[in-house]
């Protein structure tokens, strides 16, 4: 099984493009699922997750496949989408897949799609989704482990969310979008990956309005043409290129993002002592000296962004005084705690909340990923740590992040992935 070895030390110095957005490609796969004729995406990362739902979409009798010839490209044909089911082996693989129910209950009348694994970070249920696609008509029987929802067509309706779901405001725009009649969200997501689904689905022909905002209104079509779309840069990644060059206090620009979505990660950076500098689609993070304390909630878009907690802490790690994060999104995800703490981090945990003194320097160690952000924080944390650290598990990371550990030693990290 592949691992990750990283010589901590070196300043991370110099500049690095982005891949397209792990994320708003997931969503964007599901909703090809809606359209007759053919979607191609472009700027979609290589990664095993898109792989995974790739596969998904060919086990519902698709076309779904890399379009060599493009290079980052995908290229997805619905229209002989002849089964309904996504099964318990795929769906386990990766959680987003659930993204394909509302498609299918849609367009088809039925999908029987397994209940969602996925990340180890909490209990993450599937109520919302679910209480949705109810109110639109649709009948939910939960059987063995799966959640089948019929319906005889779709109808318009006024949902609103007990709580902010990004996916579960994407399946719902999804399904309204061949509804009968208008579907208001209320209380829905705002991240960027809404927004972008929002507009794949206006130029797929739908009608989607106050995507962005927390009210939603989408006005169901009679059907969705296919479509060519690019994929936006994946903040998440940007923000962890980011957080490793201000851990080796290092000097890196990162390109190919709209920095508009990342202020809430930047502003961090800046309150621990980064010099940010940001233009429209790169952004520059330098530092000259250990980080400062600081305090860290996550929450929902525009709020600090809980994919990048693992990371924020490895910085805030070797801070100079005492920070606190609270984890706002999700009920159980600390798991890369235990993991720094055998770097010599002093994290302290109670609850939703660590307390971290900061150390002057983290050792490395031989660490294990559980998850794929918590991965990405071990990375960043064991750039920084003396001496040598192994990343056992990097499968994680290779759901997220495309060639991490070449992207890292072209700003000079001593990075490598033994097989
Ligand atoms: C998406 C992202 C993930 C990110 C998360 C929060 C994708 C593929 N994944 O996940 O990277 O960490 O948003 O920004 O886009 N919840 C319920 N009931 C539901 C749905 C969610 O209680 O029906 C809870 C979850 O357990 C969690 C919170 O709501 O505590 C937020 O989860 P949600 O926004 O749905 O996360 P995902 O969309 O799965």
């Amino acid at each position: 099984m592949d691992r990750i070895l990283v010589r901590g030390g070196p300043r991370l110095v110099g500049e690095v493009a982005v891949s397209g957005s792990k994320n708003a490609t997931l969503a964007l796969i599901a909703a090809a699922a809606l359209a007759e004729g053919e979607t191609i995406l472009h700027n979609v990362p290589r990664l095993r997750d898109v792989d995974a739902m790739l596969e998904l979409l060919r086990a519902l009798g698709a076309r779904a496949d890399w379009h060599e010839e493009e290079g980052h490209a995908v290229r997805i044909d619905a229209s002989s989408i002849n089964r309904f089911e996504a099964p318990y082996e795929l769906v386990r693989k990766m959680r987003a897949s659930f993204l394909v129910l509302g498609p299918l209950l849609t367009r088809f009348g039925t999908a029987r799609v397994s209940e969602p694994g996925g990340c180890a970070i909490g209990v993450r249920p599937v109520d919302q989704h679910l209480k949705g696609l109810t109110a639109m008509g649709g009948k939910v029987r939960l059987d063995h482990g799966y959640v089948e929802v019929t319906s005889s067509g779709l109808r318009g309706a006024r949902i609103a969310f007990d709580l902010v779901t990004v996916n579960g405001t994407q399946n719902l725009m999804m399904a309204a979008a061949l509804a009968r009649g208008e579907t208001i969200l209320e209380n829905a997501a705002c991240e960027p990956e809404v927004v972008e689904l929002a507009e794949a689905l206006n130029a797929m022909g739908g009608s989607v309005r106050g995507a962005g905002g927390d009210r939603i209104v989408i006005r169901g079509v009679g059907s969705l043409r296919g479509i060519r779309h690019v994929v936006s840069g994946d903040r998440i990644e940007a923000g962890t290129l980011l957080a490793a060059a201000m851990v080796t206090l290092g000097d890196v620009r990162v390109t190919g993002i709209d920095t508009s979505m990342l202020e809430s990660t930047l502003d961090k950076f800046r309150e621990a002592g980064a010099d940010v500098d940001i233009e429209a689609t790169s952004v520059r993070v330098r530092a000259d000296e250990r980080p400062n304390a600081a305090g860290v909630v996550t929450a929902p878009f525009p709020g600090f962004p809980t994919d990048m907690q693992a990371q924020i802490m490895a910085v805030l790690s070797v801070a100079t005084g005492s920070s606190l994060i609270t984890e706002g999104v999700f009920e159980n995800r600390f798991m890369h705690v235990p993991e720094l703490q055998r770097m010599g981090a002093n994290i302290v945990l109670s609850g939703r909340t660590a307390r971290i003194e900061g150390v002057p320097r983290l050792m490395g160690a031989p660490v294990m990923a559980t998850d794929l952000r918590a991965s990405a924080g071990l990375i960043v944390a064991a750039l920084a740590a003396e001496g040598e650290s192994v990343v056992n598990r990097v499968y994680h990371i290779d759901r997220g992040y495309e060639r991490i550990e070449e992207k890292l030693r072209g700003l000079g990290a001593e990075i490598r992935r033994e097989g």
